[in-house]
């Protein structure tokens, strides 16, 4: 039993020099900005009180935030690691307890926020030759950045696996979609996702990677509406010479179309659309390094 379900991830905070520079970048890329108390809040269209922060200091990543759903938990992980729980002076208020990992990110976690109604337009209508649906009506799309709607999932790069995924897994109660291996059949990262029983959720809210490359942030990974939303973003950003990373393509794991950008201080942030989506009875796969960074297909 672990001691907390977190039902999503709630956002991921940066420090950077220049808040009015980050603000235009994530304008760009599809946030709404709100400026509080000195700290620069990205937000989305679900109706959380933000996504994305960003704190004046030296430029770089500064920890992730999880939620969940009962004040209970809040205490139980605020008693299981020492630590306390505060009242949280960001937009959408609510109670925060802030933990660190193995490796000393900071790991906040959320409950009893403030919600706004979520904008979600109805999903565009798609012809395919077994199925016409869009009829005696055009697609128009005008110019302009994404419509991001969520955060989806970090990925960590983690000085040791085993010690990360436990310490996650026995707070949060993460489960695995699929467990990377190498040859030797060591685990060495793993895609893990919420516990939230029959409610279908996303095969991965928190990738755990062990790596020799710089410990902390490897990617935050935001939902947008629709294939033609993660386009139009594409070519907005590419208009406003913003930096790419990666894509657009679809994933092996987790079958999501992505699309990968670099901040103005390179930290990497991926906008995505269509996702595998899986209840808690779903079984874990075990893949290797190939199946890791397979593509479905690549542009
Ligand atoms: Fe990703």
């Amino acid at each position: 039993m672990s001691i907390a379900k977190i039902e999503d991830i709630a956002f991921v905070r940066f420090n950077a020099p220049d808040l009015a520079e980050m603000c235009s970048f994530i304008e760009d890329f599809g946030f709404s900005s709100l400026l509080h108390d000195g700290k620069l809040y990205g937000r989305g269209a679900d109706g959380s009180p933000y996504l994305h922060v960003t704190e004046p200091g030296s430029p770089g990543f500064a920890g992730v935030g999880f939620r969940v759903s009962s004040r209970a938990e809040l205490e139980a992980l605020a008693e299981r690691d020492a630590v306390p729980v505060v009242n949280s002076s960001a937009p959408g208020g609510g109670a925060v307890v802030r933990l660190h990992d193995p490796d000393g990110n900071s790991v906040d976690v959320v409950g009893e926020q403030e919600f706004a109604p979520a904008k979600l337009l109805p999903p565009a209508l798609v012809n395919s030759p077994g199925e016409r649906r869009r009829l005696r009506s055009s697609v128009r799309i005008s110019a302009g950045a994404s419509s991001v709607y969520r955060l989806g999932h970090v990925v960590l790069n983690v000085r040791d696996f085993a010690v990360s995924e436990a310490w996650y897994k026995e707070r949060f109660g993460l489960l695995t979609s699929d467990q990377v291996e190498n040859e030797e059949g060591k685990p060495y990262g793993a895609f893990l996702r919420c516990d939230r029983g029959d409610i279908p959720t996303d095969h991965h809210t928190l990738f755990l990677l062990q790596s020799s490359e710089q410990l902390g942030l490897n990617h935050a990974a935001f939902e947008v509406v629709g294939f033609d939303d993660l386009m139009r973003g594409h070519s907005y950003l590419k208009a406003r010479n913003r930096q790419h990373a990666w894509g657009v393509g679809r994933h092996l794991l987790g079958s999501a179309i992505f699309d990968y950008w670099q901040d103005p201080w390179g930290n990497v942030v991926e906008h995505w659309t269509d996702g595998d989506l899986f209840i808690s009875a779903d079984q874990p796969n075990v893949v290797g390094d190939k199946e890791l960074i397979g593509t479905l297909w690549m542009t």
